[in-house]
């Protein structure tokens, strides 16, 4: 395999690269005796992950994920235990369009400079927080579809339900997931006090139209500090979700453990969601790809250990990613599964022999021969993946 990167400090390695191609059987069992825990692997330049790799990684995903769902399932009502993606969509959808017109005149309300009732906003978080639960990647899948007229509104929304459901990777609870979900729907608030024709320009901005946008943060801020109930997580979320880990982030440029745990989560959703979307002047990225970028940046932008486990929460083949199959077939995501991040359901359509759509199927690589060698560019295949998923 290609090493990409060893994950941790130099010091916790005997490497003297962090990058290169894994070859001889010295250097694995160096690798697998030092205490690296994690390693990213390029498969453009080496083997994907398979066979022997797989099966270690399953047991320990499983074990994580059923200790998870044990947690999650315990001592609550049956409906929120988890549920097939198909089931929670239809739910999701109806949740998804209440949401929105709940934020929408929610942030209406800000702009014409009135006080946020927050206190509406917790029933909201709630029921968001119980459709993740029950399946995650119904509502974060949905959230990812935004028009231009309703970015900000949706871009909160899908903010809240990835800070939720990061936060239950973190192993929050209660009422800390309710805060985070909650910050997480108000962060942006205070673009609604940015002129709109500036928010929403789509050509480069002039360095006086980014300064108004970098006040956002502060705006929101101070727009929160109107409501009577308004909680300090939700304001130091809104204040701080664009710091950065090395200090070069606004608006106090604050720096490593100057940032809450909050706020660092704050940084991982709102990124996560920004390029993942379509906007008016670009389509978003691919789910799998933007995990990609982000690992490159993390350094400098994010905290280690939440964006670690923001990965966990996405997965490393997100619903909706392109892949191609051992069998030359390409598929797309559907559904994660709770045996491996690994081996999800896919639908199998296309074949790479030869070059033509074949009658779609639905496969669940848990139970199949078939797996995974690569994520795929779909871009370079054309497809309108939207068309073939349904979601
Ligand atoms: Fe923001
Ligand atoms: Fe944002």
């Amino acid at each position: 395999m290609f090493i990409h990167e060893l994950c941790g400090s130099w010091m916790e390695h005997p490497f003297w690269r962090k990058s290169f191609l894994l070859d001889t059987d010295a250097d694995l069992h160096t690798l697998r005796t030092c205490g690296i825990q994690e390693v990213w692997i390029d498969p453009a330049r080496g083997l994907d992950v398979e066979g022997d790799v797989v099966a270690v990684s399953d047991e320990e995903a499983e074990r994580e994920i059923a200790a998870e769902l044990d947690r999650i399932t315990k001592g609550k009502p049956q409906s929120e235990a988890r549920v097939s993606l198909h089931d929670e969509l239809i739910r999701a959808r109806q949740l998804q369009a209440k949401s929105k017109a709940a934020v929408t005149s929610m942030f209406l309300e800000a702009r014409m400079g009135n006080a946020i009732k927050v206190g509406e906003a917790a029933p909201l978080v709630d029921e968001i927080s119980k459709s993740i639960t029950r399946n995650p990647e119904a509502f974060l899948n949905l959230a990812r579809l935004k028009t231009k007229d309703d970015y900000t509104y949706m871009h909160s929304v899908a903010v809240c339900a990835l800070m939720i459901a990061l936060g239950k990777q973190l192993g929050l609870e209660g009422n800390d997931l309710k805060e985070a979900g909650l910050a997480g729907l108000l962060h942006d608030v205070g673009k609604m006090m940015v002129d709109q024709e500036v928010l929403n320009k789509p050509g480069k901005l002039t360095d006086e139209e980014f300064e108004m946008i970098k006040d956002h943060p502060r705006k929101g801020w101070e727009l929160l500090q109107g409501s009577s109930d308004i909680t300090a997580t939700a304001l130091d979320v809104c204040l701080h979700h664009h710091e950065r880990m090395d200090g070069k982030g606004y608006p106090d440029k604050l720096a490593g453990e100057q940032i809450s745990l909050f706020a660092k989560m704050g940084a991982v959703c709102d990124v996560y969601d920004a390029l993942t979307s379509n906007r008016c002047y670009k389509n978003g990225w691919e789910p799998a790809e933007t995990i990609r970028k982000m690992a490159e940046w993390r350094n400098g932008h994010f905290d280690e250990r939440v964006f670690q486990a923001f990965v966990k929460t996405i997965g490393i083949y997100p619903s909706g990613t392109l892949v191609r199959l051992k069998s030359g077939r390409l598929a797309i995501v559907m559904e994660q599964t709770e045996k491996s991040l690994l081996t999800p359901i896919v639908k199998v359509f296309f074949s790479t022999k030869s070059n033509e759509p074949i009658m779609p199927e639905m496969l669940d690589l848990g139970r199949s021969q078939e797996s995974i060698v690569n994520a795929e560019d779909p871009a370079k295949w054309g497809f309108d993946l939207k068309q073939i998923t349904g979601i």
